[in-house]
């Protein structure tokens, strides 16, 4: 094993992950992340609002979706910046940067536009959606209307990649009628077709000529929706129309509109395109209304972490001593973010603190931890000595445990590690688990740790015990030991979840890089 694998395999585990959290767990959508930007500007109201605006588009999407989905928690992630309270929590693996929806200044000011990055193709999700500060306060209701039911519009944009069915480029065209039509769905939706200009206070309201090049209305030619009707679709169109309640499907859906929908869907109505999602055919209607959505507020705030670092003597053989001080010094010098509180515990049979937690500022602190790296490996295993260990240590700084992280490196040659596997969860704390040595062996861990432990495991060219000398892969290939690992169907959420399909992706990416 190369170092620059074990500095690879550090920093992937060790890093905040970039992809959504969010989970359908039977109807509700769960551990979705609202993220405030550090530049704006402290206002407890914004908190208050975003509450408002999920538990609205809750109800909303239940309704829309025929019973289907409603959103279940949702974490609000507030700035480092914003002064503490006793009710914030730390973040575990939420971060700015996976957040599904940003609420940051507009790029430009005064255009408070909400939006969904969407660069994909029809049916996959996108990247996040972006509100201001100002739309979520309440103050361009005018002009996008009740804030929940908008929320419903750029979900659907995010979750099932679906498309808007107006399109401002082409607001008219030409139907098989011959009539000018409005780009929208359905064609149900009544209005009229205006030109509208305000000069100096007063607004004058004219009929649209006919461009006698194209055939449709001239330039400036809007069409505005009558405010009262009974038509239901849709909401991808307008929904801040109050009878617009559903999707437009099948039956009602507008194919001869050149919108975005049609043209990314291949002419597809947006309900069938999110009848077809994985997260419709994973889900039945339900008989009673759902609850109101759970809200958690999460405060960012600097790493509190501790390293637990196994020196019993099996970490003697086949060099793994050497890798894992190796894997220890490469997170010291090139993960750790600065400001970062690192402590550091050994453990053999009984645990010992190498160094209470200390702020990274420079090198110097940095170095100081490097000193206390383990030299020699002796004595029993006892995982459980070590984790309490660090537990005291996290706790002399912050009462709560809940949010800190403990990197564990051992080869796992420990079969007590059970005893303590409710204390870990119920601490929320974060575990990394760095495995060495072939006898890391699944049977041995709690299976709160299998998963990780097996995202290590199968992807056999990165995993740390790799090679180790002495061994050949007749008697250690790592697919064959680990065919019978039960993988709980959900890990515990205090756990760094290892999406096996990403980091395998990204490891390979940056190593066809080098
Ligand atoms: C959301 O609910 C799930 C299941 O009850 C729970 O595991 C999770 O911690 C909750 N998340 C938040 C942010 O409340
Ligand atoms: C009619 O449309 C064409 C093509 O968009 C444009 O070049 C032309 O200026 C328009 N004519 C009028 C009178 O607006
Ligand atoms: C690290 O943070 C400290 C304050 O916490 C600051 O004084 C120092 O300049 C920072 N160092 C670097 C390299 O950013
Ligand atoms: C693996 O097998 C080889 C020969 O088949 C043997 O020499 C070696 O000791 C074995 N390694 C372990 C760790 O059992």
């Amino acid at each position: 094993l190369t170092p620059g694998l074990v500095s690879l395999l550090v920093l992937f585990l060790l890093q905040r992950s970039n992809t959504s959290l969010v989970r359908l767990n039977d109807n509700g959508y769960e551990d979705l992340v609202i993220a405030i930007d550090p530049g704006v500007p402290e206002d407890g109201k914004l908190i208050e609002q975003i509450k408002d605006m999920v538990t609205t588009a809750s109800t909303y999407l239940f309704e829309a979706t025929q019973k289907r989905f409603f959103f279940k928690n949702v974490s609000i992630l507030i700035p480092e910046n914003w002064e503490g309270s006793p009710e914030y929590k730390r973040p575990k693996h939420e971060s700015y940067e996976q957040a599904d929806v940003r609420v940051a200044a507009p790029a430009l000011p005064g255009r408070d536009e909400p939006y969904t990055r969407q660069f994909t193709e029809c049916g996959e999700k996108a990247e996040y959606i972006h509100f201001t500060p100002d739309f979520v306060l309440g103050k361009k209701q005018n002009e996008y209307g009740p804030s929940g039911r908008l929320f419903v519009h750029e979900w659907a944009h995010l979750r099932w990649g679906v498309f808007d069915e107006y399109n401002e480029q082409k607001p008219f065209y030409s139907g098989k009628s011959k009539k000018i039509e409005a780009t929208r769905c359905s064609t149900g939706i009544t209005g009229k077709n205006r030109v509208y200009k305000c000069q100096g206070g007063s607004c004058t309201e004219n009929f649209c000529k006919i461009n006698s090049t194209t055939k449709l209305y001239e330039k400036d030619c809007q069409f505005f929706p009558n405010k009262v009707q009974t038509e239901k679709a849709s909401i991808m169109f307008m929904q801040s129309i109050d009878s617009v309640l559903e999707f437009c499907n099948a039956e009602n859906h507008n194919q001869e509109a050149p919108s975005l929908q049609n043209i990314k869907c291949n002419f597809r109505s947006t309900w069938e395109v999110i009848s077809n999602s994985e997260d419709f055919k994973n889900t039945t209607p339900m008989a009673a209304p759902p609850p109101p959505p759970v809200f958690s507020l999460l405060r960012i705030s600097e790493r509190i972490l501790c390293l637990v670092l196994d020196k019993s003597g099996s970490m003697s053989l086949y060099n793994r001593l050497n890798r894992m001080n190796q894997a220890a010094k490469y997170f010291l010098l090139q993960t750790v973010e600065n400001g970062s509180w690192v402590g550091m515990v050994h453990f053999d049979s009984a645990a010992s603190v190498k160094s209470e937690l200390i702020q990274i500022k420079s090198d110097s602190e940095k170095n100081k931890l490097l000193e206390s790296l383990p030299t020699v490996a002796l004595g029993g295993t006892s995982i459980c000595s070590g984790i309490a260990a660090a537990f005291q240590v996290i706790q002399k700084l912050n009462p709560q445990i809940d949010g800190s992280e403990i990197v564990l490196l051992t080869d796992g040659e420990d079969s007590t590690t059970g005893s303590c596997a409710d204390a870990v969860k119920q601490s929320g704390a974060v575990i990394h688990l760095i495995a060495l040595g072939p006898n890391a062996d699944s049977a041995l861990f709690p299976s709160y740790m299998v998963l990780i432990y097996k995202a290590l495991m199968t992807h056999k060219h990165y995993t740390l015990d790799h090679h180790e000398e002495g061994e050949t892969e007749d008697n250690h290939t790592h697919t064959q030991k680990h065919k019978h690992i039960h993988t709980p169907n959900s890990p515990p959420l205090s756990i760094a979840p290892v999406n096996t399909k990403d980091w395998h992706g990204c490891l390979s990416k940056k190593l066809k890089k080098k």
